[in-house]
């Protein structure tokens, strides 16, 4: 699998994830704080804040700078823009669950509020990647260079 195809199913995971993130922060609004919900917060935490940065910072790394290159007019920069506001909701979430899951009652909503705005703005994100920077990495890089990405993205 090429970095770009990696990426592309690390989207899909998120995806799932942060619906995942709003059934809970659902069942927390109807049945309250139980213990089924904070293990699945628990479990979600990692990949929705180190994890996702890290896949950002692969995208910045190693994607972006060769597109900036190529393909002078695409939309790296707006993407750029809304990794700065998607690291932002994700840091929220990572502050303010654990403050809340230790007693804060007050960091609820600030959390709650975080986990859901980062769902709707990482799915507007990814579907640009997917749809339109993805498939213009495919089109001005040669597949060597998309085979060396992936090298690089494996260290
Ligand atoms: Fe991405």
């Amino acid at each position: 699998m090429d970095l770009i195809a990696q990426l592309t199913q690390e989207h899909q995971d998120y995806v799932l994830k942060l619906s995942r993130l709003a059934e809970v922060i659902e069942g927390i609004r109807v049945n309250g704080r139980g213990d089924y919900f904070i293990e699945t917060l628990d479990e979600l935490l990692k990949p929705l804040t180190v994890d996702l940065d890290d896949h950002a910072r692969r995208e910045e790394d190693f994607l972006f700078p060769r597109l900036l290159e190529r393909a002078p007019d695409s939309p790296v920069p707006v993407m750029i823009a809304e990794h700065v506001e998607i690291r932002d909701r994700s840091a929220a979430f990572g502050q303010w669950y654990p403050a809340w899951r230790e007693g804060d009652d007050s960091a609820y909503q600030r959390w709650a509020d975080a986990a859901l705005d980062l769902r709707g703005k990482f799915s507007a994100h990814m579907q640009k990647e997917n749809l339109i920077l993805f498939p213009l990495a495919r089109r001005v890089l040669t597949a060597e260079e998309i085979q060396q990405l992936t090298r690089l993205g494996d260290r």
